[in-house]
């Protein structure tokens, strides 16, 4: 069978074109266009990809659909800052990549560049893929918007940083599983070689029962900008926006959620309750804003088996990034490196793995993801499972904030909504700092964070 004949079936076959049939005179890229369908839908076969959200990973996801062996051009930009855009726009086109007919990779003339909180949704309609790499905090609302216009999506994790924004990625998620749209998101532990092979080892019971495991993300700290004259209260959060939790969540789910997902991996299932402590050691100054520097949770899982879960910002001391976990016949930790073992308890290794010859997990999504929608295959649906392994992160700050043990549908029902209630450069966010530029800090015992 053809891609194109492909990419017919799938048309025919899609929920969303119950009007196709209408339309079936019409070349394919109109049929799928007065659809209102955003598949790959070009006469000829390029696939047009919208970055929504310029910064480092965005630019980086947005290289990595530029070398796919597919016919990706990017064609619009969008970002809350102009300054954001331009550089994207220059890192992008300084390669000059050209597409076979000589045509530049990296079309985005003036106007199919868009800025402000709204620019997503100028550029969402021009592709047939959207790459949404913003802070977390604007995932729901983005990803709704790709999936309500029909549109393919790479996200970045984590998807939301609350749990009223999980519920609406859960419902959009829905929403592109009928709509058939193959969603991909960069948890690339999902997509990295030795993890894919040796977790499958691990379902195929090589390690017997998964029964405890640690998972870390203890490093160093991250970026500040500088509040300028001038710059109003949302501005400098939407600069500094991993120090907000209604835009980042704490580093429990900005950082820490690519482990907490593969504690749900290995497990195959989310936990059912955690209790965990927290708190600013080193964190101390106005610039850090309201998120702690330390969180460590027990994660429970229905069949009784806890993972701990520790992730720490401090500069200066020993860092590890990796997960362990024991089962009744061994052990595995160090999936991410070049060389790794499923071990026996007596010492031997139960299998080893050498990714030596493994591809960078970041382009793999990609490929992976941009192949399907060349092939007119629905694959991916990651929306789903990312949502809840964020809820997972989410859960564990709810518990280190508050002290308390939490329990999952509690969790996940919470009506705390931290997101402001306008979004405009002048508008107030929900946390505000005191007379002295102080923002609240949470304090277990006290805070209600579920
Ligand atoms: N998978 C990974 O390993 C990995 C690595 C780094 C970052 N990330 C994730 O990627 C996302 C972005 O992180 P980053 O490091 O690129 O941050 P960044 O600050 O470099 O980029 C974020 C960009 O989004 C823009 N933005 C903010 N609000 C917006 C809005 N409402 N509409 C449009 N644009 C908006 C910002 O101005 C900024 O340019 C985060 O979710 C982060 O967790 C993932």
């Amino acid at each position: 069978m053809t891609n194109e004949s492909n990419r017919r079936d799938f048309l025919k076959t899609s929920g969303l074109l119950t009007g196709s049939a209408l339309l079936g005179g019409l070349p394919f890229g109109a049929q799928a266009e007065m659809a209102g369908y955003g598949y790959h839908t070009s006469a000829n076969d390029t696939i047009k990809v919208a970055l929504i959200g310029c910064g480092g990973r965005g630019t980086g996801a947005a290289q990595q659909a530029l070398s796919t062996k597919q016919n990706v051009k990017i064609v619009a930009l969008a970002d809350a800052f102009r300054d954001r855009v331009d550089d994207a726009y220059k890192a992008l086109t300084e390669r000059g990549a050209k597409a076979a007919d000589g045509t530049p990779k990296v079309d985005i003339p003036e106007d199919r560049k868009f800025v402000g909180f709204d620019a997503y949704k100028q550029a969402i309609p021009l592709a047939d893929v959207v790459i949404l790499a913003t802070p977390p905090g604007f995932r729901p609302s983005h990803f709704e918007e790709a999936v309500r216009q029909g549109k393919h999506v790479f996200m970045e994790k984590p998807v939301a940083t609350d749990a009223p924004g999980i519920r609406r990625v859960l419902a959009a998620a829905e929403e592109a599983k009928r709509k058939k749209l193959n969603v991909v998101v960069g948890l690339q532990r999902r997509y990295q070689p030795s993890y894919r092979e040796m977790i499958k080892r691990i379902h195929d019971g090589a390690l017997g029962d998964i029964v405890g495991g640690q998972v870390y993300w203890i490093s160093g700290g991250v970026w500040h900008k500088p509040r300028k004259p001038n710059q109003t209260e949302m501005e400098y959060q939407m600069r500094n926006w991993y120090y907000f939790n209604w835009l980042c969540g704490d580093h429990i789910n900005e950082q820490h959620v690519h482990n907490i997902d593969v504690a749900n991996w290995v497990k195959n299932s989310y936990p059912v309750s955690c209790q965990g402590t927290g708190g600013r050691q080193v964190r101390t100054s106005k610039e850090d804003g309201e998120i702690f520097d330390h969180h460590i949770v027990d994660f429970v899982y229905a069949d009784g088996t806890t993972i701990n879960s520790q992730c720490r910002h401090y500069e200066g001391t020993f860092s590890r990034v990796d997960e362990m976990f024991l089962g009744t016949k061994g052990k595995v930790e160090g999936m991410e490196k070049r060389t790794s073992a499923l071990m026996g308890y007596n010492g031997q290794p139960i299998h080893t793995y050498d990714a030596k010859a493994d591809g960078n997990p970041y382009q793999i999504e990609h490929d992976e993801l941009f192949a399907a929608i060349a092939k007119g295959d629905y694959k991916f649906a990651d929306a789903e499972r990312v949502a809840k392994s964020t809820m997972t992160a989410i859960m564990g700050r709810m518990a280190t904030y508050s002290g308390k043990v939490v329990k999952w549908d509690e969790a996940l029902n919470s009506q705390i909504d931290l997101f402001p209630t306008t979004l405009a450069w002048d508008a107030m966010p929900k946390s505000l700092p005191d007379k002295d530029g102080f923002y609240p800090i949470a304090v277990p015992g006290k805070t209600i964070a579920v």
